[in-house]
């Protein structure tokens, strides 16, 4: 069978692009909320014209709280039962408060799977640790943390202190963060992204080593298919932080809240293609750039059934005097 990679990867990452795009006009503008919904109109524009048979799995919430975008929503053109049946969670702009603020690490991203390939987790948090590669295998999501950091350390052949360690700053990671000082690794902490940085962590040399913490679950189910395409690890659980919480997680039939997510669990499909574009840059992707009558994107676009990453620099001429630069 064709792979989604193959009818559809150009066009995703397209989709990214110009969320991206649209995104980054507004960055710096102190308007997350706009930010916002300017990457989900791209997003869902773009997406819609595709020859597929698509569905949201992760999106922007509920049908009836999110008008675009939402959980279930049915998306491209669907013209024909032939056209391929395909699951998407998406995250417009992932960072809106980076965006707002022009800080580095916002993205717009998506992955893209056979039906049933990424879980429809609940837009809760999700306690999480991600490691690339070079460390798959030597973590525990309930191992103490200087176990972890042991065992990474030995993999990356060093010592615990010549690693970096993402944590979202946030207050609920205080002992979290005091248990890595202790154990003597580097920290950084980070407003806003664990996504972005997930996908770091599986990139040897961004010096990102590892990501820990509480964040959204939509991120982690991303993550996940990121590290399936990338060969890294996230082990997670879905963590429900108030009764409100509670209630969605049955709500979408999860009776064992408890229960250890691996990376195959969360993104299971054996066709992933994921699609990141960056709105504003960081050590692995520049940020948009305008330029009178273009612009230039950077993308890390993924595909599991060919198994390649791509760079993709894009440049858009808007017309024919557009100089192209290197
Ligand atoms: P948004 O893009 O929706 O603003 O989310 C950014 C983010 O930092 C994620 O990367 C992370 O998983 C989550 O929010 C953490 O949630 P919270 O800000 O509530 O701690």
């Amino acid at each position: 069978m064709t792979s989604i990679h193959a009818l559809l990867g150009q066009d995703l990452l397209r989709v990214t692009e110009e969320a991206a795009i649209a995104a980054a006009r507004t960055m710096g503008l102190g308007r997350r909320t706009y930010s916002d919904h300017v990457a989900v109109e791209a997003m869902r524009q773009t997406l819609d014209r595709l020859p597929m048979n698509g569905r949201i799995v992760i999106g922007e919430g509920e049908r009836d709280e999110a008008p675009m975008l939402f959980v279930g929503e049915e998306l491209g053109l669907r013209d024909s039962p032939d056209l391929p049946g395909v699951d998407i969670a998406v995250d417009p702009l992932e960072g809106t408060n980076l965006c707002a603020t022009g800080d580095p690490g916002a993205v717009a991203i998506l992955a893209a799977a056979e039906r049933g390939g990424l879980l429809h987790a609940p837009d809760i948090y999700m306690d999480k640790i991600v490691v690339g590669p070079t460390a798959k295998g030597s973590v525990q999501l309930d191992a103490p943390v200087p176990e972890n950091l042991r065992n990474i350390a030995r993999a990356f052949q060093r010592d615990i202190d010549d690693l970096t360690i993402v944590v979202l700053d946030r207050e609920r990671h205080e002992r979290l963060i005091a248990d890595i000082r202790k154990a003597g690794a580097r920290i950084r902490l980070i407003g806003d992204g664990d996504l972005s940085a997930g996908i770091a962590a599986a990139v040897r040399g961004t010096g990102i080593h590892s990501v820990m913490g509480i964040g959204g679950a939509p991120e982690g189910v991303i993550t996940a298919a990121a590290m399936r395409c990338l060969g890294g690890e996230i082990q997670a659980r879905l963590t429900p932080l108030d009764e409100g919480q509670q209630k969605r997680v049955a709500e979408v039939g999860i009776d064992d809240v408890d229960r250890l997510y691996s990376t195959e669990e969360l993104a299971p499909g054996q066709d992933i293609v994921l699609s990141s574009s960056a709105v504003t840059g960081d050590r692995l992707m520049e940020g948009v750039r305008f330029y009178g009558g273009g612009t230039r994107t950077s993308s890390l676009y993924m595909s599991l059934a060919e198994g390649t990453i791509r760079f993709v620099d894009t440049i858009r001429k808007e017309d024919d005097s557009t100089p192209v630069m290197f």
